[in-house]
């Protein structure tokens, strides 16, 4: 079938929720490149919005999906499943948390911490403490719940009335988010490094009073690493940049390179609220996408792909510098290792991510003015040296 026939029977068939969409449809990908139906290579800067960590089709996750498809991809978790065990014991030894929960999905992932959050006040006997709050432009999913979790009134505004217990407070301002705490607060939940509002990372003074606030007033702090964890910022989780340790935190995207997966995290004490019967899931934790999530996980400790993360990032950044020195587009560069935010002085996001995706690049954009790059954490000082070169012929071109 051809790009045009494609494009046809989507816009007949499928639910116009992504708008026109890039003109392309890939076959196949390796390493960082994607390979469009027309056989043009494109270089992907955005990694399916921060998921192919490992860049496309690599060897130990093919295997391992391959290999665990022959035998068994769903019996549910009725049974004990081997893979599940193994992965939420790999997630405990290298971070904070104690016990883990698998999910499908981010928003499913935030969905269970919410969950969480509130029976484990109510298991307390303070069944009146069931607010969480959020910070303005956060971006937490699209289930009713995250949704309100969500500080971004457009994500809500059709979906009205909003399920209740979420308030949003500025970022990086203490005495806004103390004057939200009420008798009714269970919990804070925040993004270190905000991704979908255009790059935004917060201050870490900021973040070190947010958990002795919540220490002090015993409230639960919930770091949502859905975009930030799995070395993208040049740590396995953001929170380590932090110093600081949340109570639950949440996983999804680079979890599984591309295989749906969600993960709750918390420490032992809240983890013991759920019971059996007050959570679950029918897919969550399955063979196919736990033994994915070990594939990625073991590569990336085994190739220690943050740590390039963390090189690469600063190499980006060092490109990028250059070109806003050169091109006064660019007016600020945000970002923690392969998290990256170019802010252009100018309404001109699409027009340059169009020019690149002619050119054979992808990258994503927010807004009207903001670029963004979740590249793999495997790209190269080629690639991003690359980059650099086609993003300054194109700003020239504008
Ligand atoms: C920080 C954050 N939380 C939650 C989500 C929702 O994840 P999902 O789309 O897998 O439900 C996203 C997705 O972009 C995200 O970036």
């Amino acid at each position: 079938m051809d790009l045009h026939e494609i494009m046809e029977m989507d816009s007949k068939y499928y639910m116009n929720t992504f708008g026109q969409r890039t003109p392309v449809c890939f076959e196949y990908g390796k390493g960082i490149d994607l390979y469009s139906s027309d056989g043009r290579k494109y270089c992907d800067l955005l990694g399916g919005i921060a998921v192919n960590a490992l860049g496309h089709a690599h060897p130990a996750l093919v295997e391992a999906i391959n290999s665990q498809a022959q035998k068994l991809i769903h019996c549910s978790s009725l049974y004990y499943i081997e893979s599940q065990a193994e992965l939420a014991k790999m997630l405990v030894e290298v971070s904070c948390a104690d016990r883990v929960f698998f999910a499908n999905s981010g928003a499913e992932a935030n969905e269970g911490a919410i969950k969480l959050a509130r029976i484990y006040f109510k298991k307390k006997g303070m069944p009146d403490k069931y607010g969480i709050i959020t910070l303005k432009d956060s971006f937490h999913g699209r289930t009713l719940a995250t949704v309100a979790a969500t500080g971004q009134e457009k994500y809500q505004k059709p979906y009205a009335p909003l399920m209740p217990g979420f308030k949003h407070v500025q970022i990086n301002d203490l005495g806004a988010l103390k004057a939200a705490i009420g008798d009714e607060t269970c919990a804070v939940m925040m993004e270190l490094i905000q991704g979908e509002s255009g790059v935004h990372p917060l201050d870490a003074e900021y973040v070190q009073a947010v958990r002795k606030l919540c220490d002090e007033k015993g409230l639960l702090l919930i770091i949502d690493e859905i975009q930030t964890g799995m070395g993208r910022t040049g740590k396995l989780f953001a929170y380590e940049h932090y110093g600081i340790e949340p109570d639950i935190f949440t996983l999804a995207k680079a979890l599984a390179g591309g295989v749906p997966i969600g993960a709750l995290c918390a420490k032992d004490s809240v983890a013991q609220a759920f019971e059996p019967g007050d959570h679950g899931s029918t897919f969550g934790g399955n063979p196919l996408a736990c033994s994915a999530g070990l594939a990625v996980l073991k590569t990336m400790l085994d190739e220690d792909l943050p740590a390039n993360a963390e090189k690469m990032g600063r190499n980006f950044m060092d490109e990028l510098k250059k070109l806003s020195g050169k091109h006064g587009i660019i007016s600020e560069i945000r970002g923690i290792g392969l998290m990256i935010g170019i802010q252009l002085a100018q309404d001109k996001a699409a027009a340059v991510k169009t020019k690149l995706f002619e050119n054979g690049w992808l990258v994503g954009s927010v807004g009207a003015s903001v670029i963004r790059l979740l590249p793999p954490l495997i790209i190269t000082k080629e690639d991003i040296d690359a980059f650099a070169k086609a993003l300054d012929e194109v700003l020239m071109s504008l």
